[in-house]
């Protein structure tokens, strides 16, 4: 499984010297590849949603301290700033500190070649992650009964991780192994995550899925028969808060009003263990041209203003359970770090 996934969408390719990454802006139309050869470069391409999805932010992050090393002979101020510039690319996904604190560590502690330590690092974190997706596809794929309609939201597949995704991943491995039958994606406002580039993964795979715009849900679930709402997280505190994409807490109150399962699929680089709860979550605001851009003559500032924020928290009471590479786990996550 994980095998043809791969053969159908990678997001990042790492040649040694040079970061390629796959534009998911222009995604499903054109297939364009960003060469970055500087951690600013990286840092960029994080910003404006090229590269996108907490892991595959935190992997493309840990390539970018790599070519700040090649580049500079991994001096300690080439990489404090490399590892700053990143750090302040988007401040929800936990994956990127994740990967960012332990590249801080290993270059205040390695003695003799610091750059090939931190490019070694880099691929191991690339790694680990695509084994991190199978993991969590297997634990979540065991929870299912055979035939399942599976609801999600946004991308959490192949193009958002190292490997054959999250909640997304999950379905994958379902569907292949006749777990699930059929996949229902939200759209995904504003960038429409779920409509570019779920609907195209899931094309790809072979696995039927049908379209919704977000407020579709509540009749979606109301009508259909929908066996449980699977998707991804971008940090998850102590108590089992969870944040992710914008629109998640809509789906978690719905589920539970209609008294249907609501799993949130994560590697153990999403949990941060210093958040007791979901209060002091960081949230991203992004800028008002996603909004206002899908309408003609509408801009932001004239005469109203824009509310945008990426991401919203959904609290651990409407989740019910965490499907992770160590397994179906539940809240506290004392020693989750
Ligand atoms: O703004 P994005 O597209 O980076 O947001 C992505 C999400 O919210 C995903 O659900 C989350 O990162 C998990 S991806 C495996």
């Amino acid at each position: 499984v994980f095998d043809s996934v791969k053969r159908v969408v990678t997001p990042l390719r790492w040649d040694g010297r040079e970061l390629w990454i796959l534009d998911q802006r222009k995604l499903p139309g054109r297939i364009v590849w960003i060469r970055a050869r500087t951690a600013e470069q990286t840092a960029r391409a994080i910003e404006s949603l090229a590269v996108r999805g907490a892991p595959v932010i935190g992997i493309a992050a840990a390539y970018g301290v790599a070519l700040a090393a090649l580049r500079s002979g991994a001096t300690a101020q080439s990489i404090t700033h490399a590892i700053e510039r990143l750090a302040r690319t988007r401040p929800t996904g936990y994956n990127l500190f994740h990967a960012l604190n332990g590249l801080r560590l290993l270059a205040a502690r390695s003695r003799g070649n610091i750059t090939a330590a931190i490019v070694r690092r880099a691929v191991k974190i690339h790694r680990d992650d695509a084994r991190s997706c199978l993991q969590m596809a297997k634990a979540g794929a065991a929870l299912m009964r055979k035939g399942e309609r599976i609801l999600t939201y946004c991308n959490t597949g192949a193009l958002a991780t190292g490997g054959i995704g999250t909640a997304l991943g999950v379905i994958h491995f379902g569907y292949q192994t006749g777990k699930v039958a059929e996949v229902f994606a939200c759209e995904t406002r504003p960038v429409g995550q779920g409509a570019r580039l779920t609907v195209w993964e899931c094309a790809q795979a072979g696995i039927p899925c049908t379209l919704l715009c977000d407020n579709m849900v509540a009749s979606l679930l109301s009508t259909k028969k929908i066996s449980r709402v699977i998707v991804g997280a971008d940090r998850i505190a102590r108590n089992g808060d969870t944040s992710n994409k914008i629109g998640t807490l809509q789906l978690a109150l719905l589920a539970r009003a209609y008294r249907i399962p609501f799993h949130i699929a994560a590697p153990f680089s999403t949990f941060d263990g210093s958040l007791r709860s979901g209060k002091a979550m960081p949230i991203e605001q992004r800028p008002p041209a996603e909004i206002t851009g899908w309408y003609d003559g509408l801009s932001a500032g004239k005469n109203f203003e824009v509310w945008n924020p990426a991401f919203d928290v959904t609290p651990a009471k409407l989740i019910t359970s965490y499907i992770t590479d160590r397994g179906i786990l539940h809240p506290p996550f004392d020693r989750a770090d």
